[in-house]
Order: structure tokens, then C-alpha cells, then sequence
């Protein structure tokens, strides 16, 4: 095993920049072999510093020469280790001349300066722009950049930075030139260019001041047939950030740049976002409803970066979730918003919380658990994690339920009267928040310092001589890597009674006055402070039945103690859309808990079994209820996923898990099935496909409903699902057919995958969603997926394939990656060591997939540890996956 253990960097030893940047101006040669950067840094020193040498960070870098002030510096005026490059006793103003090498088609990485597909792009966050420069490479570096962009004028027809495009020309010989000016000041990991062939639909866009605006999507020629719906939310985003909080687009020109190669979704670079292609590229063929959603919530997100990222930006990276919480939240709060109903916002809520409990929960209770905002890092990289992002969007959230939605927006407004410009903190924004609305925050700091999912566990009691209802909330926090004993968190618990007839009481707080509200409320947001509390509700003329936690007011779990009827009842009767859908989600997980441990003890599963509880009624109910939202009855059908069942076991059993899914599917099939025919056939779509709300809630639930029926897996539902498939007019209908004819017996299976694959060849995301449908398919085994790299379509080289087949199976097939042989955990470790020798980020990645070891059996857990072992002692590990693998090793 490694014995030098990498660098730990700890928020604690945060020292303001030694010297500021106030302007850069760069000169960029761009050849895919070898680019030379010429850069021209004004640097003066930091009054606020004490220590007073020049630091400027490097990585993989050719330094060809140094100058300071018009003189060359020699090798003995600097020191360079480790990536850091010192001038000791540099005068107070400095005028910095940097000219390095690099060599773009050799970055395998995807961070820094790199080809893909034969066009030059950047990735700069976090710390990338050090691949591109000498630079002091940190946030609340800011400065002001003007950008020469030289290449082959017919290889590289198009030269693009950020801000404003002021110049440009023919150099003469075959080559070309453009120059951008930005005129913001941004932090380095806000750089970009892009440079190549590329093709772009515009539209000017009349801004609500009037000004006019020039937008433009740029993708590979022969792509043009799928920027609309990219264009369509680039333009609802602008909207909608004037609408809800006055933010207007601060630029005259703003583009988006669709890559085939990138390591995660998008980056947010000022005028000149980059993305990924799964989330720009979209039309009926080749995307499904999910990918047009995913576009939509992307293309806002990076939109609204604009404000909450790099106009107020982060001071370190440790206050990541400054900005990624907050847009998280914003670009939920838009899809929300263009969705409209109520009902359809509750769908995007389920939606988001089911994301925050199958990856969030889990993370937190796992050896890489870490605060919102995190106290040490290895690896920067590494904490671009749900934590960061989902709970990060949660916390904001609370704040929006604490303060009302004014209150929030007041917040808002004072932290940009405060900030903009600056490099802040997550204190900062909490102190708007705070005193924006008179308010004591200070208790809520601790959802930014301590990890971990708060527990509450709630007991009720009902007095009926008094009328009076009490709800006693009692916290506790386990214990995460780095925390044993956690102090009480500030808590807002959203709470409704209903009464016998499942209509929501009117509630009376004792102690609270609520009655210059004129209308009574029906539901409360108790505010949990201390370890344990007890509400008491006045004139309360009946037993209810209470509803806690609605909308899920607070990234916690909730233990209450429901008899199966009471969420029954709750399922069919709460107003909060939310609570309705986790009370059948709370039965089924009982059902599931109870058959897994049935299967652990040998007891062969039946279909009496099923009947036992309420869960088949309450299906049953749900499908037949014809005024339900669609879209709302697909995730009430949908049982919880392996994952989330797993994370509730205190030994994990995938292979009873999965079994006893398989099993209750089939069960609620054959029991249901002439309700999910009916399901099927009353929400078809016909005719033109459009990605509306309602359309793809109908889609949705047709498509559950097929396959529910295709567990019965006899000749009729085969003949369904290969006439959807047969017949489909857009992807979304498409990929489900042929999902579930994966899963079953059909005689048709193999010729549709055959099929899809020809039609689709030359489709690069609709071949990755062939790779991952059938990495997660039931019978797709270790050997399977081992015979499906070979195919010429797969390479690792690409983020985007290794994730559809590689990711998919090592994540999303749990039954089968968890072999017994530990074949799975074999195959898991060769892949994240070849990942690790052309792309560290996404190495590290995959190698979360092994988190969780430590809660499996122990004949499955010693199997793992081996795995982890062997990549842990493997040769050259990048510090992404060296973190990741000590980190989930540590006693
Ligand atoms: N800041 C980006 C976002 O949330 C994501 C991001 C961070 C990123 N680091 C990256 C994207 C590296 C690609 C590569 O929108
Ligand atoms: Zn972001």
C-alpha cells in the first residue's frame, strides 16, 4: 500500500492572497499537439497578508519563461515544488509575464486546456486554470480578462472566450484570430474557450429593461435538429430569475457550448457555459422525458450561476455549497414554477427529495459523510458531492420555510446588496439571511457543520377532556467520521391534523397566537430547537390522525409509529401531496422489510403475503382514483428503490432485496392487472410528441403500467410491449418498450436491441442509453458487461460511455454486482484502476461505488475489502481515488 499519505487541506488554514490580480490578459496559440499561452498578470500586494511572497500555482505545466517587471526571472529567483511557485521579496506592484506549453490532445483528464473530437475546450473549476497558467488559482482571486485566441482558420473556424467578442482577423498565414473581452471581474475557475467547428442557433432576446441581448447554442454540425428546447429554458431561466428575485442577465451576449466529452453535467463559465451534451442535445427522437427535464433544470442552473457563483463567488472552496446549495435550489424552484399546478409542484418535490434519500442519506452515513461545508479535503474534486449540491439545496430551503417566501426573497436582496462583486462565505449568506428579517440564525449554522441525517422521532398524545393534542419531536444525529456527539440542529417541522373524514383540522398553537391570520392555518411549521419539544394543539374536538413533515420541510428521517390503516388513510386523504405519497411509500417499505427478512429466514414468498398488508388496497385505490395527477400516481406506484430499502437494513442483503422487489412487483401485477391495462390504454398520447407536464405525466404512468404487466411475462404483454416499441414516435415511449422486452422472455428481445442499436448508431447518447439499459437489465450478469466493453462502440476514454455501462451495473444492477464469487467487486476494481490512469475525477467516482462496504454481510464484506485493497496498493493513484479508497478503508 501507499505509505505517503496525500495533503489534507483544512478550512481552518484559510489566509487571505498573498497579492490580488487586476487585470489578465492571455494570448493563446492554440495547436492540439502543443498550445503556447502567453499571459500578462497586474498584480499588487495584499494589504490584508502578512506573508509577502508571490504565489502562483502550476500543474503539468511547461514553464518556458518567467518575467517580472520587463526582467526575466532565473531559475534562482523562484521556487517551483509541488505545484507551487514562489517569488520571495516581490516588489509591492508587479507586472507578471507567464509563457507555457501544454499539450491538449494528451489530456485524457477533461480538466484544464483538451481536445475532444478534434475542438478545443477548457474545464477550470475547481482548480484547472493551473493547467492552463501559472495563477494564483483561487476563488477570491478576481480580476478582470482579456483573451487572444489564435488557431488554423479552417480547422478552427470558430474562437470563442468569455464576455464580449471585441476584434477579430486573419493572421495571414492560414490562421486566424479573435479577441474577448469580460467586463466582469470573475475568479480563474471562471475562464473558458472554446475553439473548433461548431455551428449555433441564435435568437436576440429583449431583456424586461429593454436591453437586447444576443444568445446562442452551439453544438457539432449535423446537431442543429436539437438545440430548441436548450434555447426554449435558456430563455424561460432568464425570465424567470427577473420574475422571482430581480436578477436580469448582466451580459450582451451569452453562450452555450455543447461537449461531447466532459465530466459532469455543466460548468457555469461567465457568458460561455459549457455542457455537457446529455444536457443540451434533445429532440422526440433521441431524448426521453427525463433528458428533457434534466436540459431544462441544467440549463437554468448554470444560468443562474450568473448571480449566485460568479457574481457573488465562493472565498474558498470549502464554501462550495455557497453557490452549488443555493442554485441547486434556484433551478428547482424554477422547473417548479414552469410546471405551475400544485400538483405538478409536488411531483418536482418527490421528485428531488427521492434523489436526496437513494444518494444523499446514504453518502451521510458513509465513510466520505462530510458537512455542507466541509472542514478538510483531500481532493477538491472529490466534494462535488450530493451533500454539497442536494442537502447544500435543502438547507436553503429551510431557510425559504423559516422566513416565508418574502422573508427569503429579503435575504436575497440584502446578500447582493452586500456582495456583489465579492468572494463570501456560508456565513455570509446566513447573516442576510438573518438580518434581513431580524432573525437569530446562529443555531442554524450547524446544518452547515455537522454531517450527518437528523433523526426525529415524533409521539403524539390526545387529550380528549381538554381537547388538546400534543406532538412530542426529539432529535438525535449519528455519529459521522469526523463528529461523534452532535448538538441540536435548528429544525422546521411542517405539521397538519386531519379528522375522521381526512379533511385538515384548523390548528391553534398553544403559547403561539394565531389568530390575526383572520382564516385559521392548516398547517404549522414547528420550529425544533432544542433536543426534545412537545407542540400542543388547543381545541382539538377529535382524535387526528397527524401529518408531519409535509413537503418534507427538513432533510431529516421521520420515525412515527403509523398503523398500517392510519397511511392508508393518509395515503388517500392528506392534502399535502407529499405526506399522501410517503405514507405509501412508508407502507411498502414496512411490506419490503418484513419479505426480506421472510426470505433471510428461508420462508418462500406468496401472494398471501402480499394481501397481509394494506399495500395491495392501497394500490389499488391509488391506480383506480381517476382524479389523481398522473404524474403523481407513478411515483405513488413506484415502490422504493433497492437502494433506499437497503439503507433501512442494518445487515444489507441486495439478493433478498432484490427478490422480494421482483416478487411484490409480480404479485401487484397479477393482482392489478386489469387496472394497469387500464392505466395503460387511458394514458396514451397520441399524436404529436411534446414534453409538456401532462404528457409526460401520462407517459409515465402508461409506461409503469407496462411494466408491471411485462412481470407477468406471458405472450400478450409481450405483444405490447413490442408494439409500443413497434410504434413509438419518440424516445420516451421507445427506450421503455425495449427496457422491459430486456427484462422478459419475448422472442423479440434480441432483434430489438439489434434494431435500436443500427437506428440509433450514430447517435452517441442514445448508444449510451443502449449500453446502460442493458448494464441494468436483471440477467445482465459480471461476464455480460465484460463482453459488452469489448463491443466497438465502448471506451472509457469517454465520461459519458463509461458511466452508461460501467457506473450502471456497478450502481444501478445492485443484485448482480453484488455476486457472491465477488466477481463484481473484481471487475469494480480493474475498472477504476485503468479509469485512474486516463481520468482521476471520474475514477474517483466509480470508486464511491464501494461506500456502503461495511453494512454488507460478512462473507460479501470481506470480498470487498479485498477490492478495496487491491486499487488502494495499486501504482500511481491520483489523489481523487487515493482519498476515496483510505477514507472508506479507515477504521
Ligand atoms: N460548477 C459546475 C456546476 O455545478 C460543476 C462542475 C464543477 C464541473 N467542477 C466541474 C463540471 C468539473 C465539469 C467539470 O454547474
Ligand atoms: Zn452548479
Amino acid at each position: 500500500m501507499r505509505t505517503d499519505t496525500p495533503l489534507t487541506i483544512y478550512r481552518k488554514d484559510y489566509t487571505p492572497p498573498t497579492y490580488r490580480v487586476d487585470t489578465v490578459e492571455m494570448g493563446f496559440d492554440l495547436d492540439p499537439d502543443l498550445t503556447r499561452v502567453a499571459t500578462r498578470l497586474t498584480m499588487r500586494r495584499n494589504p490584508d497578508s502578512r506573508n509577502k511572497s508571490l504565489v502562483l500555482f502550476g500543474d503539468s505545466l511547461e514553464l518556458v519563461q518567467l518575467r517580472m517587471n520587463g526582467k526575466e526571472v532565473g531559475k534562482r529567483g523562484y521556487t517551483l515544488t509541488n505545484g507551487v511557485l514562489e517569488i520571495h521579496n516581490a516588489p509591492e506592484q508587479v507586472t507578471l509575464e507567464i509563457e507555457t506549453a501544454t499539450h491538449p490532445n494528451q489530456n485524457t483528464s477533461l480538466m484544464g486546456l483538451y481536445t475532444s473530437n478534434g475542438n478545443f475546450f477548457t474545464q477550470c473549476e475547481a482548480e484547472g486554470f493551473r493547467k492552463i497558467t501559472f495563477f494564483p488559482d483561487r476563488p477570491d482571486v478576481m480580476a478582470k480578462y482579456t483573451v487572444m485566441l489564435r488557431a488554423d482558420k479552417s480547422r478552427y473556424p470558430v474562437l470563442l472566450s468569455n464576455g464580449n467578442l471585441v476584434e477579430e482577423g486573419d493572421l495571414g498565414d492560414g490562421r486566424h484570430y479573435a479577441v474577448w473581452e469580460d467586463p466582469f471581474k470573475k475568479p480563474s475557475y471562471l475562464f473558458a474557450l472554446v475553439a473548433g467547428q461548431l455551428v449555433c442557433q441564435e435568437e436576440k432576446y429583449k431583456l424586461q429593461s429593454g436591453r437586447e441581448v444576443l444568445l446562442q447554442v452551439w453544438v457539432e454540425e449535423g446537431n442543429l435538429d436539437k438545440t430548441q428546447h436548450a434555447m426554449d429554458s435558456l430563455e424561460n431561466s432568464i425570465r424567470w430569475d427577473v420574475e422571482r428575485f430581480g436578477l436580469e442577465l448582466d451580459l450582451d451576449r451569452f453562450m452555450i457550448v455543447a461537449v461531447g466529452d466532459f465530466n459532469m453535467g455543466a460548468m457555469e463559465n461567465k457568458g460561455l457555459n459549457i455542457f455537457n451534451t446529455k444536457y443540451v442535445l434533445a429532440n422526440p427522437r433521441i431524448a426521453t422525458d427525463t433528458d428533457y427535464a434534466g436540459i431544462e433544470s441544467v440549463v437554468g442552473h448554470e444560468y443562474f450561476h450568473n448571480w449566485t457563483g460568479n457574481r457573488v463567488t465562493c472565498r474558498d472552496w470549502f464554501q462550495l455549497s455557497l453557490k452549488e446549495g443555493l442554485t441547486v435550489f434556484r433551478d428547482q424552484e424554477f422547473s417548479a414554477d414552469l410546471i405551475g399546478t400544485e400538483s405538478g409542484r409536488a411531483v418536482k418535490r418527490i421528485e428531488d427529495v427521492r434523489v436526496l434519500r437513494q444518494a444523499q442519506f446514504p453518502e451521510d452515513a458513509g465513510p466520505m459523510a462530510h458537512p455542507v461545508r466541509p472542514d478538510s479535503y483531500v481532493e477538491i474534486n472529490n466534494f462535488y458531492t450530493v451533500t454539497i449540491y442536494e442537502k447544500g439545496s435543502e438547507v436553503v430551503r429551510m431557510y425559504q420555510t423559516l422566513l416565508g417566501r418574502d422573508g427569503f426573497r429579503k435575504g436575497m436582496d440584502l446578500y447582493f446588496q452586500r456582495h456583489d462583486g465579492q468572494a463570501v462565505t456560508c456565513d455570509d449568506f446566513r447573516a442576510a439571511m438573518a438580518d434581513a428579517n431580524d432573525r437569530d440564525l446562529s443555531q442554524f449554522e450547524l446544518w452547515y457543520s455537522q454531517a450527518g441525517t437528523p433523526h426525529i422521532k415524533a409521539d403524539m398524545q390526545y387529550d380528549a377532556g381538554i381537547r388538546t393534542y400534543s406532538i412530542t419531536l426529539t432529535q438525535s444525529c449519528p455519529p459521522t467520521p469526523e463528529h461523534a456527539k452532535k448538538q441540536s440542529f435548528h429544525i422546521p417541522v411542517a405539521v397538519g391534523l386531519l379528522d375522521r373524514n381526512g379533511r385538515d383540522m384548523p390548528l391553534t398553537l398553544e403559547g403561539q397566537d394565531n389568530a390575526d391570520n383572520g382564516s385559521a392555518q392548516t398547517t404549522l411549521v414547528l420550529e425544533l430547537k432544542e433536543q426534545s419539544q412537545t407542540f400542543v394543539f388547543t381545541s382539538v374536538a377529535e382524535p387526528p390522525v397527524p401529518s408531519i413533515l409535509r413537503n418534507f420541510s427538513a432533510p431529516v428521517v421521520l420515525d412515527v409509529e403509523y398503523a398500517d390503516a392510519e397511511l392508508a388513510f393518509l395515503m388517500a386523504n392528506d392534502s399535502d401531496a407529499f405526506n399522501r405519497w410517503e405514507a405509501g411509500q412508508r407502507l411498502a417499505m414496512r411490506r419490503m422489510l418484513a419479505l426480506s427478512a421472510a426470505v433471510q429466514g428461508d420462508h418462500a414468498l406468496s401472494n398471501a403475503q402480499l394481501d397481509e398488508g394494506a399495500l395491495g388496497n392501497a394500490f389499488r385505490a391509488t391506480l383506480r382514483d381517476t382524479t389523481l395527477d398522473p404524474a403523481f400516481c407513478e411515483l405513488a406506484l413506484t415502490l422504493p428503490s433497492e437502494t433506499v430499502v437497503a439503507e433501512q437494513m442494518d445487515v444489507i442483503d441486495p439478493h433478498a432485496i432484490h427478490a422480494v422487489r421482483v416478487f411484490l412487483r409480480r404479485a401487484l401485477a397479477s393482482t392489478l392487472k386489469v387496472d394497469w391495462l387500464v392505466a395503460y390504454q387511458s394514458n396514451r398520447t397520441p399524436g404529436t410528441y411534446s414534453p409538456d407536464p401532462v404528457s409526460t405525466g401520462k407517459r409515465g404512468l402508461k409506461n409503469l403500467a407496462l411494466s408491471y404487466v411485462l412481470e407477468i411475462d406471458d405472450a400478450d404483454a409481450h405483444r405490447l410491449a413490442q408494439n409500443q416499441y413497434d410504434n413509438a414516435n419518440n424516445m420516451t415511449d421507445r427506450i421503455a418498450a425495449l427496457s422491459v422486452l430486456v427484462n422478459s422472455t419475448a422472442p423479440g428481445r434480441d432483434a430489438a436491441l439489434a434494431h435500436f442499436f443500427e437506428e440509433f448508431e450514430h447517435e452517441a447518447l442514445v448508444i449510451d442509453k443502449w449500453f446502460s439499459l442493458q448494464a441494468m437489465a436483471r440477467n445482465t450478469d459480471v461476464a455480460t458487461v465484460r463482453e459488452l466493453m469489448k463491443h466497438p462502440a465502448f471506451t472509457l476514454k469517454n465520461p459519458n460511455r463509461a458511466r452508461s455501462l460501467i457506473f450502471s451495473f456497478c450502481n444501478g444492477n445492485p443484485a448482480q454486482f453484488h455476486a457472491v464469487d465477488g466477481s463484481g467487486y473484481e471487475f469494480w476494481a480493474d475498472q477504476v484502476i485503468a479509469l485512474n490512469a486516463i481520468n482521476p475525477q471520474v475514477a474517483a467516482r466509480l470508486a464511491r461505488t464501494m461506500d456502503r462496504w461495511r453494512k454488507y454481510a460478512p462473507a460479501l464484506q470481506e470480498k470487498m475489502r479485498a477490492a478495496l485493497l487491491r486499487v488502494a496498493s495499486a501504482g500511481a493513484l491520483s489523489k481523487d481515488v487515493l482519498e476515496v479508497v483510505t477514507k472508506s478503508l479507515a477504521e
